[in-house]
């Protein structure tokens, strides 16, 4: 299969999908979001993927959020659609049978930190910086964020991330248990690979079940209220002025309407 926004290549039974955005910080569009859904499907059935490796292209950005040149016309009903749609992809990444290994090479902000909290294991270079900034737009994040961070980090410090917008340098998001391992940049595709070795070491079902029971331990009636308050803040002022702010580079000035 071939992909504009992503690059998808295989070896040793290891698949990894780099997001290939670079000049946009590798910014989430609607494009890339199916074109992750299409890729993380694909390996689902793919004998040739025991272990699965996501990363950003460059050196600057795991992911630097959800794109937010695409905001500003959005209504309601569609900031709900497009939380719909990343909540479905980002789903498909929790819920692979194939475990999922996030490099974090940069900025994993908004919908770049929630993707990597959609992934089973984290491994984070010393120069990843992690936050829910959405707050800064008049916005929430709406692809999981609020849940998987709770589970993650736990409720005090989630909300404190949530709302101060602060972002977290890669020791301190070990610290708070929101990242497995940090490494120098040069050795984070060794240190995943080297992870992924050790699991296909081990019986395939038996791991793809060992997800399965991790995962039932979330609580799901929150990320349905993510989806409704997400498309909802479409709906405000604060989130026009604020993704305006943000593409004429300029600070926001928040009215709380
Ligand atoms: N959506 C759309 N475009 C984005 C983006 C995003 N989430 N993040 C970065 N970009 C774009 C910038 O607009 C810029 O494009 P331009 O060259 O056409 O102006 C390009 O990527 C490079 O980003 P820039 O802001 O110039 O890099 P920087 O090193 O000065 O700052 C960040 C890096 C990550 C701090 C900054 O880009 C940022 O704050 N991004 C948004 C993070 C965010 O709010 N994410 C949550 C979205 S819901």
């Amino acid at each position: 299969m071939s992909y504009a926004n992503i690059v998808v290549q295989n070896e040793n039974r290891i698949t990894t999908i780099t997001v290939n955005r670079p000049e946009k910080l590798n910014a989430l569009n609607q494009a890339t979001i199916a074109e992750l859904g299409q890729a993380i499907k694909a390996c689902q059935s793919d004998a040739e993927t025991a272990v699965v490796i996501l990363t950003g292209a460059g050196e600057k950005a795991f992911v630097a959020g959800a794109d937010i040149s695409a905001f500003s016309s959005l209504s309601a009903e569609q900031g709900s659609a497009l939380s719909q749609q990343g909540h479905t992809v980002f789903n498909m990444f929790e819920n692979s049978a194939k475990p999922v290994i996030a490099a974090i090479n940069g900025f994993a902000l908004g919908g770049g930190c929630e993707l990597a909290m959609a992934c089973h294991i984290r491994v984070a270079s010393e120069t990843a910086k992690f936050g829910q900034p959405e707050v800064k737009l008049g916005l929430i994040p709406g692809y999981g964020g609020t849940q998987r961070l709770v589970h993650l980090v736990g409720k005090p410090k989630a909300i404190e991330l949530l709302i101060t917008a602060d972002n977290l340098n890669a020791t301190d998001a070990l610290q708070w248990g929101l990242v497995n391992h940090v490494v120098p940049a040069a050795e984070l595709m060794n240190k995943c690979k080297e992870i992924a070795e050790k699991i296909k070491q081990q019986a395939p079902l038996a791991v793809s079940a060992s997800i399965a029971c991790a995962n039932a331990a979330n609580t799901l009636g929150g990320f349905d209220m993510e989806i409704a308050q997400f498309g909802k803040c479409f709906a405000t002022s604060d989130m026009k002025e604020g993704v305006d702010a943000f593409m004429n580079k300029r600070k926001a000035t928040f009215k709380g309407e």
